[in-house]
């Protein structure tokens, strides 16, 4: 493992270039809400600043923790405008409901502690020495397994029902050895498929489609390669043929005994 820096480079890089610093409008307010929420009992400092969110690393009664805080007025993002409290309020939840849904259906994700407005706190994945490193920051020394490990933890989030979104490097952690999947803001939920099944399927299929060419165009780096189309198709099959078991268990039993869903032959 490299000697990683306790914060991470692009952090590093704006606060050497001058494009944020700790005293700028907003941390201490910031931090203000954080406390005042009880998400934490002390905050420690500024892990990451990205496009639409700052990630803090805090204190609960002493166990680190991580609050991130999507801006309400600030983004970085080319031309933003001011975005309303509502709707940073609306992604928080979002990716707070995606990160327990995962973390229920035993994904490797960081446990989901609480959200509050445009606030959200998880498990802190790292040590005393920095936050995990992102897998960006790495160069494998074994990366055929690391692929591996990382296509069967993109399996497991899948059957958990999710479908990251957003699968690029920045996005995947190593910590204690495994792979950790971050930012679920831009997934997908496919654990319901309700009346609209076979759009769902499609959304998550292309969705899915996406997340392992970025593994791949990651991997090809490193000599891994990989054929991404058998994989979606027999994961995307294993989906339904799971979901279509669950639909048939929840259903009453038919009269006679039959269990549901099951064909009797003449
Ligand atoms: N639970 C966590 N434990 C440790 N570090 C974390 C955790 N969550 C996020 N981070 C750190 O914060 C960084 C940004 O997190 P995340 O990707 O969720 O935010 P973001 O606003 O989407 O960032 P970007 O806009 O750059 O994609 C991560 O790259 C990682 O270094
Ligand atoms: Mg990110």
């Amino acid at each position: 493992m490299p000697n990683f820096p306790p914060l991470d480079r692009s952090v590093q890089w704006k606060i050497s270039t001058g494009a944020i610093r700790f005293a700028e409008a907003g941390y201490r307010e910031t931090v203000e809400a954080i406390l005042s929420a009880g998400l934490a009992t002390e905050v420690v400092g500024l892990i990451s600043a990205g496009k639409e969110a700052d990630v803090y690393l805090a204190r609960l009664h002493g166990a680190p923790i991580v609050v991130k805080a999507y801006r309400l007025y600030r983004t970085s993002r080319r031309g933003g405008g001011s975005i309303k409290v509502d709707n940073m309020a609306w992604r928080a939840a979002f990716e707070f409901e995606m990160l327990h849904r995962a973390w229920r259906g035993g994904a490797a994700v960081p446990t989901p502690a609480k959200r509050v407005e445009n606030l959200l706190a998880m498990r802190y994945l790292g040590g005393s020495e920095g936050p995990a490193p992102r897998l960006a920051d790495l160069k494998p020394l074994r990366p055929r397994e690391l692929l591996e490990e990382i296509l069967a933890a993109t399996r497991a989030l899948l059957l958990a029902g999710v479908v990251h979104g957003d699968l690029s490097a920045y996005n995947v952690l190593i910590h204690e050895d495994r792979p950790w999947f971050i930012d679920l803001s831009d997934s997908v939920r496919v654990d319901r498929l309700g009346s609209s099944a076979w759009q769902r399927l499609q959304v998550a299929r292309q969705t899915l489609a996406r997340d392992l060419a970025s593994l791949r165009s990651y991997f090809a780096r490193f000599g891994s390669d990989f054929d991404a189309a058998p994989i979606v198709d027999s994961w995307m099959q294993e989906l339904v043929e799971r979901r279509e078991l669950t639909r048939a268990r929840r259903r009453p039993p038919t009269p006679g005994g039959t269990p549901a869903g099951t064909r009797v032959l003449p």
